[in-house]
């Protein structure tokens, strides 16, 4: 779908469907939907008054011109409470009424910047905010299977403004909107793709394609790169699999020590069968989403790398397949991690704390200002907080929590603080090694934040996102399926950085 952004009125634009909005106190629009509500004769206001349309939150009501302005129809979509409206009911609203416009097979659709006239959010802002939520809304993944019609697709989309002042906030708001949906698409289409083909090597394949489009620096290690790097850790997860593994590393700015560094770590088990702890096989399918952590992280580096951000961001990713095998790592075993710590592994089905201990340790090299992993970690997290309610979030700093707290509130994607208090410790005390790999079924989420501490030596946020990888449901903006959670967030506390 085509993004343009053109100055005018919207009722005398060029397409088969407008979208204008409506607060629910309203009886007599104004702005541009007021200017609409005047072509069509006082047909809102009429619809109004009727109460037929009521401007309630999920409501799209569709009003035929028939011939008083040039488009077929009108979709005048709910903004809900006045002073209940944000950049969610922004994002919201454009999802709302641009799948209203996709289910009528539209094929040019013109829509007004929700929430910047009499919403009174920053343009730039809501702008960004009305594109992204359209072009999330539409994300498919290309499924692998025979459609009897090609799905349809909106061939653009215009943003109409009247005021010419606001039109280079708009056009910057629709770039933004759409270097960070082509960064929660190539994450989507991750955890969407089947496990058979995203691979570790697939995974390092979208990497290399993200580095070659924005110029970042790329290292892809295999078996071999990890054993010379000491990746206890990370090689006993791969030792049972069949797919060969990569530790992939993506850097933005990578020689300018100058800058403030912030390294991004993603779990990229690209199938969780538990290993030798093998799991229970209803839902097992659902595993394909355990490198959610790692999807995401290559989404934000691929829109850190198209907005050219200001930062020195490093982006690792462990990826590997966890599978039962004859070579597979075994309970009992004793591993070593890249900094010399001894594991001892009671379960291996705790094995993304184990590619994270060297992806953790690997990232102190970069000297940084704070590292944060995303990994789709415990059952425990989702227990404690529910599916796609907020990722848990451990923090060592503050300020840092505090940072992404923000972020995460300020684009939907909640975070929320979960303690790591040193009791935690007790847990993971083992007889034969440094640590053992499981703290047991109590507390879950919080040990396994707490092994993780055992490998970091600067400011960091660990989030688990076991909850918010794969979505049963459709919400929003978001489809069934890989819902690209991260990226937004990741994004968002880049740019706030400093
Ligand atoms: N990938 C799973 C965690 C998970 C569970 C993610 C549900 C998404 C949805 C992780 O590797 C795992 O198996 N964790 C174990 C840890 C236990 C063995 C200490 C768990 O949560 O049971
Ligand atoms: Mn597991
Ligand atoms: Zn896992």
């Amino acid at each position: 779908m085509k993004i343009n952004v053109s100055q005018g009125e919207i009722q005398a634009h060029e397409a088969d469907t407008l979208i204008v909005n409506l607060f629910d106190d309203v009886t007599t629009p104004s702005g541009a939907t007021g200017a609409v509500d005047k072509a069509l004769d006082g047909a809102i206001s009429e619809l109004i008054a009727s109460g037929d349309l009521t401007g309630k939150v999920g409501e799209v009501g569709v009003v035929y011109p028939r011939g008083a302005v040039p488009a077929t129809r009108v979709l005048v979509v709910g903004l809900g409470k006045r002073d209940l409206f944000d950049l969610e009911g922004v994002r919201q609203a454009a999802a709302n009424s641009i799948k209203q416009a996709h289910q009528l097979k539209a094929k040019n659709v013109a829509t007004i910047v929700h929430g910047a006239g009499v919403g009174g959010l920053d343009v730039q802002t809501a702008a960004q905010a009305t594109i992204e939520g359209s072009l999330l809304t539409l994300y498919r993944f290309a499924a692998t299977k025979k459609e009897s019609e090609p799905p349809h697709e909106i061939e653009s989309l215009t943003v109409v403004e009247f005021d010419g002042s606001k039109l280079a906030a708009i056009e910057a708001g629709g770039q933004q909107a759409q270097a960070i949906a082509a960064g929660v698409a190539v994450a989507r289409d991750l955890v969407n793709m089947p496990p058979n083909v995203a691979t570790p090597t697939k995974m390092a394949e979208t990497a290399e394609s993200i580095a070659k489009e924005h110029n970042l620096k790329i290292t892809i290690g295999d078996r071999a790169w990890a054993a010379e790097h000491n990746m206890g850790g990370f090689l006993a997860v791969a030792k049972g699999a069949g797919e060969p593994p990569k530790f992939i590393v993506l850097e933005h700015n990578a020689d300018r020590e100058d800058l403030d560094t912030i390294v991004l770590v993603g779990k990229g088990i690209t199938f969780d069968t538990g290993g030798i702890s093998i799991k229970p096989s209803a839902k097992m399918e659902a595993m394909k989403s355990d490198m959610g952590g790692a999807a995401a992280v290559l989404g934000a580096m691929k829109v850190v790398g198209a907005m050219d951000l200001p930062l020195r961001v490093i982006g690792i990713t462990p990826c590997t397949e966890n599978m039962p095998d004859a070579n597979a790592y075994r309970p009992a075993d004793v591993i070593t991690i890249s900094n010399n710590t001894t594991v001892e592994i009671i379960s291996t089905d705790a094995e993304g704390r184990m590619v994270l201990a060297d992806g953790l340790v690997y990232a102190t090299r970069y000297n940084p200002k704070a590292v944060i992993d995303l990994a789709t970690l415990t059952g425990a997290c989702v227990v404690a907080l529910g599916s796609n309610m907020a990722a848990g979030l451990f923090s060592t700093e503050d300020s840092l929590r505090d940072k992404l707290v923000a972020a995460g509130t300020a684009v939907h994607e909640r975070v929320w603080p979960l303690p790591l208090w040193d009791d935690y410790k007790e847990a993971i005390k083992s007889d034969v090694a440094d640590i053992k790999n499981s703290g047991g079924r109590f507390g879950g989420v919080s040990t396994s934040a707490m092994f993780l501490k055992q490998f970091i030596d600067y400011p960091w946020v660990h989030l688990d996102i076991a909850g918010m990888a794969l979505s049963e449901t459709e919400n929003g903006y978001t489809p069934r399926g890989g819902t690209g959670y991260g990226v937004r967030l990741l994004v968002e506390f880049l740019r706030n950085w400093a």
